[in-house]
């Protein structure tokens, strides 16, 4: 197939700490498998989003090397991908800002993200909060994606994409692919080990209930055998059974298996066998990769020259939207 008829899927990930397996379950692990499945990648890290939080500069400058390493040893291949540094990619910002006068201040207050975000910080809820969803817009519209892979928390900003492309397309006549968010079926959404009604996150405070993608095998037995159950002991997918749902979610993810699979194989056990079992299946899953990225994460030559080189790559696709968009909306060139 030639390049320009491959569909195009464009994902980002912020790197505001080490990935976690929810990143990694919900995201990244099929985003790498989409590469082979014939689409036109471009995926990158969102450093300029994790602005809207604030950040270690020093952390923030490491976290953002170490996530570039991680996605390299899991295989992201350069050749059929772009994969760059948002923040060395200027038409972002620049596409952003005319997303956000295109941009309704109604449509951006529903955002179930931002209601949480400036909960959970209220002395800091500052515009680029407020406007995250437009610099997202602008991430996605840059590469004329047709598809959006994401867990489900994102889905609500994949469809405030849709919408600000159809409006600007609406008044100016076709500019944008209109994106389609795509979700996972399994692994979409990856609960904390410890109050599985919550997403699991780099940002939360009980570390028990998150595992990193550079968890040791030790740390992660020791996290699931810790996992929140319900009082029951049977393996079996249901209501009320939110703790045992999402260990269900982890092992199928991972392993392939159904549910009804993981409930025949548990019959009879109990959690005390099926805790240490998705432990181990996610320890296997991860070692190969923690082994590639301890390697990739010492050669920072080698890490630095890469993305440097990915960034022209990124800037060259990005500029033609831009350019159409500035010239559509009266910007003189
Ligand atoms: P971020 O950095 O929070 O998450 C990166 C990806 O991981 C998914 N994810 C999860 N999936 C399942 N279970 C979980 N517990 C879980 N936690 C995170 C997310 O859905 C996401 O796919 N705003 C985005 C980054 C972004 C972006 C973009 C994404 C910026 N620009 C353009 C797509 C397109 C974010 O904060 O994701």
């Amino acid at each position: 197939m030639e390049n320009q008829e491959k569909k195009r899927i464009l994902s980002m990930y912020q790197c505001t700490g080490t990935f976690t397996l929810g990143n990694y379950l919900g995201a990244l692990r099929n985003h790498i498998k989409l590469q082979e499945e014939g689409y036109d990648c471009v995926y990158a890290l969102a450093d300029l989003h994790a602005l809207t939080v604030r950040q270690v500069p020093a952390e923030l400058r490491k976290y953002t090397k170490e996530a570039y390493a991680f996605l390299l040893a899991m295989g992201l291949n350069l050749e059929k991908t772009v994969f760059f540094i948002q923040s060395q990619v200027p038409q972002h910002a620049e596409l952003a800002w005319i997303l956000n006068c295109y941009t309704q201040f109604g449509e951006l207050s529903r955002m179930t993200q931002f209601k949480d975000k400036s909960a959970k910080h209220a002395d800091n809820i500052n515009a680029g909060l407020f406007t995250y969803p437009c610099l997202m817009a602008a991430d996605i519209l840059l590469y004329q994606a047709d598809y959006v892979p994401v867990g489900a928390d994102q889905k609500q900003h994949v469809e405030i994409a849709r919408d600000i492309a159809e409006r600007f397309n609406g008044i100016y006549g076709d500019t944008f692919t209109v994106p389609e968010p795509m979700i996972p079926k399994h692994g979409a959404r990856v609960m904390s080990l410890q109050n599985p009604l919550s997403k699991m996150s780099k940002s939360d405070e009980n570390q028990n209930g998150n595992i990193s993608v550079l968890d040791d095998p030790d740390t992660i037995m020791r996290k699931f055998k810790r996992a929140k159950t319900d009082s029951g002991s049977e393996v079996r997918f249901g209501e009320g059974k939110d703790g045992v749902n999402n260990l269900m979610g982890i092992y199928a993810a991972v392993t392939g298996k159904t549910f009804e699979e993981i409930e025949r194989e548990f019959e009879g056990k109990g959690y005390g066998e099926f805790k240490p079992a998705v432990a181990e299946a996610v320890i296997a899953e991860l070692r190969p990769i923690q082994e590639r990225y301890r390697e990739i994460v010492a050669d920072k030559a080698f890490l630095e020259q890469t993305y440097r080189e990915q960034a022209p790559r990124a800037q060259a696709i990005a500029q033609r939207t831009l350019s159409k968009v500035m010239k559509k909306v009266g910007l003189v060139q």
